[in-house]
């Protein structure tokens, strides 16, 4: 049986004062949540130092992950963030050799280009993919990137700018063709769109739990296939990633045999409690039933953009998008104020407004801002093309 999607609206209250459409930045905090985080500051009242309990609730948010991304427990470390799983991984890989590049493209958010960028030193190169003239970056654009010398194609699923979604199948198979791996940051996309991490072939995934998740900030994953695992040694470690954590050995580095070797040090307690919750009511709703709502929610957006003549920049086709619509407007940081007056929450990139959609948004969500943007389409419109 379809969640009941109203019933679900009112565990937000902030639903009941915004029409907030920013998950793409921040998810709306669930009642479930928030208790999530009092029972931490409980345990912390009546107990002091409850480590039995944090260790737990560590491991239940790698396992609720894990079900998420239909990995297994063993393949999944949770981290501080991504830019903490992306440097652990790029600590374990050698670009002293023949293999020294890492391919990426114009869609990445920084931190997915910065951090290989910062492999240089030790002999990464690292290669953009640029988009094609219609502003999206087909897979094909990925061919003439990935050869025998590529590494790792590190590329994010669904676009912070704009909420295009690349090609991944595409793109993995052309990697595997070169024998290079994939790494996938889905921050955009998980929670929102439906991630089997198996049937997409990728070796890594990262996210974090701030976004679509319904968590907080301050924690992250990174998956990593099993069969990869063992042979890469991270030289960013610590005690929470070697095999035996309570050995207390510090005569040598022993990795964990599992992805925990990606983490380092104690865990995020209080973001472990939050994420605990968010995962748990994510996979109650059903991220299938998710996927269709968030969908129905963009189409409903999108078309009712191209009527009051206000196009967005987002790719009309539901295999080239994700949960975000993004509007062009020639002043995107006054727009995004504007809608704010009006109670309606988004956040701006470059150009563009972007209004991102979740399980708890509903079509009068989508006709306000519509019925807003029609309003101000005079002042803040788009840019009128160069007449050149
Ligand atoms: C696609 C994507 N990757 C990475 C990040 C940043 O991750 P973190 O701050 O956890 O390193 C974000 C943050 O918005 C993002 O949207």
């Amino acid at each position: 049986m379809e969640a009941d999607f109203d019933a679900l609206r009112k565990e937000f209250p902030l639903l009941q004062r915004k029409t907030y459409l920013n998950s793409g930045s921040y998810c709306a905090l669930a009642n479930e949540v928030k208790a999530a985080f009092e029972a931490y500051m409980d345990d912390r009242l009546a107990v002091g130092a409850n480590w039995d309990v944090w260790v737990a609730k560590n491991e239940a948010v790698r396992a609720l992950m894990a079900t998420l991304l239909r990995a297994s427990p063993d393949e999944i470390a949770v981290t501080a963030s991504v830019s903490a799983g992306l440097n652990a991984l790029a600590s374990a890989l050698d670009f002293s050799g023949p293999r020294n590049k890492v391919v990426v493209s114009d869609f990445e958010f920084p931190t997915n280009a910065q951090i290989w960028h910062a492999q240089e030193p030790r002999g990464a190169r690292v290669v953009h993919v640029p988009r094609a003239a219609d502003g999206y970056i087909p897979a094909q654009m990925f061919e003439q990137a990935i050869d025998e010398r590529t590494q790792l194609v590190a590329v994010t699923h669904v676009c912070f700018r704009n909420g295009a979604k690349l090609d991944i199948p595409g793109i993995v198979r052309l990697a595997r063709a070169k024998g290079a791996r994939v790494l996938l940051d889905c921050y955009q996309s998980v929670g929102s769109l439906d991630i089997d991490v198996k049937s997409l072939d990728v070796d890594f995934a990262v996210g974090g739990m701030l976004k679509y998740l319904l968590g907080t900030a301050g924690i992250g994953f990174l998956y990593a296939r099993d069969s990869m695992v063992r042979s890469l040694v991270p030289t960013n470690s610590g005690w929470f990633a070697q095999a035996e954590i309570t050995a207390m050995d510090i005569t040598a580095n022993r990795p964990a045999p599992n992805a925990r070797r990606f983490e380092a040090g104690t865990p995020p307690v209080v973001n472990c409690y939050a994420s605990e919750a968010g995962l748990k009511l994510l996979l109650r709703v059903g991220i299938g039933a998710i996927e269709r709502r968030v969908y129905a929610l963009t189409r409903q957006c999108m078309a009712g953009l191209q009527e009051i003549g206000w196009p967005s920049v987002t790719p009309c086709e539901d295999a080239r998008r994700g949960a975000t619509v993004a509007v062009p407007s020639r002043d995107s940081a006054r727009l995004t104020a504007e809608l704010m007056k009006r109670d309606i929450v988004t956040s701006y990139r470059d150009d563009n407004v972007r209004a991102s959609f979740h399980f708890y948004n509903n079509r009068e969500d989508v006709e306000t801002l519509l019925a807003a943007l029609k309003d101000l389409r005079g002042p803040f419109g788009p840019r009128p093309p160069h007449a050149d």
